[in-house]
């Protein structure tokens, strides 16, 4: 049996602990909203579990069209355990539609469609707000070397057609998401981090309604319903 030993890391969303296994990473879904980079926090009962099945589900789904993943397994309602990688120091955003950010600063319609999908990087760091920074910037800045950015491309598309059909399956829309990714020890670039709608913008196909943060984001009522919805629906569908 793999042991939980010491808090390695923890994130707004997510506790990280090392384990018995230096290769394994016990990461533990906590029940908290935050939005505005943190500065807005909310405990919300049920989220991380919730988080942690939709993340199961997607990581399994990515993992399955042959996409590396650190996902490991789900051995119980809070905890998934992964492989240890180190991080990216990015933010890969992959839009589909308009919306957040992309919206506001070019005042486009709502869910204006982009094609082809626009890619957006964002330096991970609380102190300098997670500012966007575009390839050279992060080159140069020795972020992440040229062929790494490249393969963070490639596998931002790819994860891209796979969690659409998830989504479009289920009468879902997928606006936008943000994903990061790791090295394992053995030098493989791996999908990271998690895959819920604390990370992506949906909208429901039929009635337009938002089915992520935003809900918690705009304040358009509780969270946990929304995420339940998402979870239920993906659940439902005969290919999952
Ligand atoms: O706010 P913005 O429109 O730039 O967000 C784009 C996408 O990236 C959204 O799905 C949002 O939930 C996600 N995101 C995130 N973590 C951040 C910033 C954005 O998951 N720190």
């Amino acid at each position: 049996m793999l042991k939980k030993t010491e808090l390695l890391y923890s994130g707004k969303a997510k506790d990280v602990f090392a384990t018995d296994d230096p290769a394994v990473l016990w990461v533990t879904y906590k029940d908290q909203a935050t939005a505005l980079n943190g500065k807005k926090k909310v405990q919300i009962s049920g989220k991380g579990a919730l988080n942690l099945q939709i993340s199961t589900l997607l990581f399994k789904a990515v993992a399955a069209a042959g996409i590396p993943t650190h996902y490991l397994s789900t051995p119980d309602q809070q905890t998934m355990l992964c492989q240890r990688c180190e991080m990216v120091p990015l933010e890969a955003v992959v839009r589909n539609f308009a919306s957040g950010s992309f919206q506001r600063k070019f005042q486009t319609e709502p869910l204006l469609p982009l094609q082809p999908a626009v890619h957006e990087c964002y330096y991970k760091s609380d102190a300098l707000d997670d500012p966007f920074a575009n390839d050279e910037q992060i080159i140069a800045l020795g972020w992440a070397k040229p062929a790494t950015l490249e393969a963070i491309h490639a596998l931002s598309d790819q994860v891209n057609l796979v969690l659409q059909a998830q989504f479009s399956a289920v009468g879902i829309k997928l606006v936008d998401f943000k994903l990061e990714f790791g090295w394992l020890a053995d030098g493989t670039l791996v999908l990271a981090d998690e895959l819920s709608p604390d990370n992506m913008r949906l909208v429901d196909e039929a009635t337009g309604e938002s089915l992520d943060k935003d809900v918690f984001r705009k304040e358009q009522g509780p969270l946990t319903p929304v995420y339940q919805t998402v979870l239920d629906r993906l659940r439902g569908a005969a290919h999952v």
